[in-house]
């Protein structure tokens, strides 16, 4: 079939499926106690981050993710900062990345001074390949004393950051193994995989410090927030300390004892935040039937291929996504949808292609670069398919 027809297949096939449902990217859903717990805030004046709601959702994500420790932050990429910060990065650090990732995960790297060191990613789970990540360090690396360093850059290669991307879990088990036998410390953006567990395990939980994010479009929100997970008390403590401006407790004075941040929650987003939780179960199950309906919808058009969860796990399906057999009708398909107003994008495009990044030290990218030409998320809302 041609260029063309394929285009147009697609179009009314998606059509015809979202026809009478919300069209957005992903419209949060909210069931429940949010406005409630709004009002409780509003009534008793706790509306910034001193609140009981911060407390809760706290205690509220632990006991969901099975971490034992959780901050909650302004944004996800607040929790990525002070999580990178917690380790002491700076200048003379080089963190590895997958160049296929949202633009913050880069960004918290470079706002503590260090370089992205931007990896490939592998076809299955969309992160790091293990394998290239192996063969990569055996090639720019030198172990000297306990520590990794770049032998180009003579910077230490200090950590790397494991993407979950679209809730599917990275090979972290495989990278977890790497990172031990180069003594690299291991950080989980599971910004996008809340509700997301590979062998019954929360994603975000199987490294030192793991990160989750509450944005608009996420599984569950808070409007914009996020957390840092760990098992780590020490990291607890010093990142609410961080988060907090480094405020000492002082019944009068102002004491600062380093430069922290405005970092935490405040108590309306976690009251949102509470409520959603209460339903995660529902929006979770919902966010998974889309991925049956479009497989469903898919089926018989070969050239256009919808993304199933890798094997051992059970995830969120945050954005679906598929995959083109024809790269070259992708821009034309999404801007004529686009201007209907629907809410399909392409996948987030490969840092290392961008200006900012341009100049970081990376490997090969063949499969980053393969996925962005050819991949396009669809409108993925829990809304399409609650009941
Ligand atoms: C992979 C990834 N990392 C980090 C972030 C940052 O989270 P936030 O938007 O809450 O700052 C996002 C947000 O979309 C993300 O997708």
């Amino acid at each position: 079939m041609n260029k063309n027809n394929q285009e147009k297949k697609i179009i009314k096939s998606l059509k015809n499926l979202l026809r009478n449902k919300p069209k957005g990217h992903h419209d949060p859903l909210f069931l429940g106690n949010e406005k409630k717990y709004l009002s409780k805030c509003i009534s008793t004046g706790y509306v910034s981050y001193v609140g009981k709601f911060v407390n809760l959702f706290e205690k509220k994500i632990s006991s969901y993710t099975k971490a034992k420790y959780s901050v909650a932050t302004s944004s996800g990429t607040a929790a990525l900062h002070l999580a990178l910060k917690y380790f002491d990065l700076g200048q003379n650090d080089e963190v590895l990345v997958p160049s296929l990732t949202y633009v913050a995960t880069a960004n918290a790297v470079s706002y503590c001074g260090a370089t992205p060191n931007f990896l490939d990613i592998e076809n299955e789970s969309l992160g790091i390949c293990p394998v290239k990540l192996e063969k990569y360090l055996k090639k720019i690396a030198k172990k000297n004393g306990k520590f990794t360093y770049n032998k180009k850059s003579k910077k230490k290669i200090k950590a790397l950051i494991a993407v979950h991307l679209y809730g599917f879990p990275c090979k972290i088990i495989e990278i977890k193994k790497i990172c031990k036998k180069y003594n690299i410390i291991l950080i989980e953006d599971a910004a996008e995989a809340l509700g997301s567990f590979l062998k019954k395990k929360h994603l975000g939980t199987f490294g030192d410090a793991g990160i989750l994010s509450f944005n608009g479009n996420k599984p569950i929100t808070c409007g914009s927030g996020g957390a840092v997970i760990t098992e780590n008390k020490k990291m607890c403590l010093r990142l609410k300390h961080l988060s907090t401006h480094a405020k000492k407790q002082d019944l009068i004075d102002h004491i600062h004892d380093e430069i922290g941040y405005n970092y935490r929650m405040n108590n309306l987003s976690a009251a949102v935040g509470c409520a959603q939780l209460e339903n995660i179960k529902k929006i979770i199950i919902a966010k998974r039937k889309n991925y049956l309906w479009y497989q469903n919808a898919f089926k018989n058009l070969q050239y256009i291929k919808i993304l199933k969860e890798p094997k051992f796990s059970k995830t969120n399906y945050w954005l679906i996504t598929a995959v083109l057999k024809n790269y070259k009708i992708k821009n034309n398909l999404l801007k004529k949808l686009k201007k209907e107003g629907y809410g399909l994008r392409t996948t987030w495009r490969p840092l290392h292609s961008l200006k900012i990044y341009k100049n970081c030290p990376r490997d090969t990218m063949k499969n980053s670069n393969d996925f962005f030409r050819k991949a396009i998320n669809l409108p993925s809302s829990p809304k399409l398919n609650f009941s």
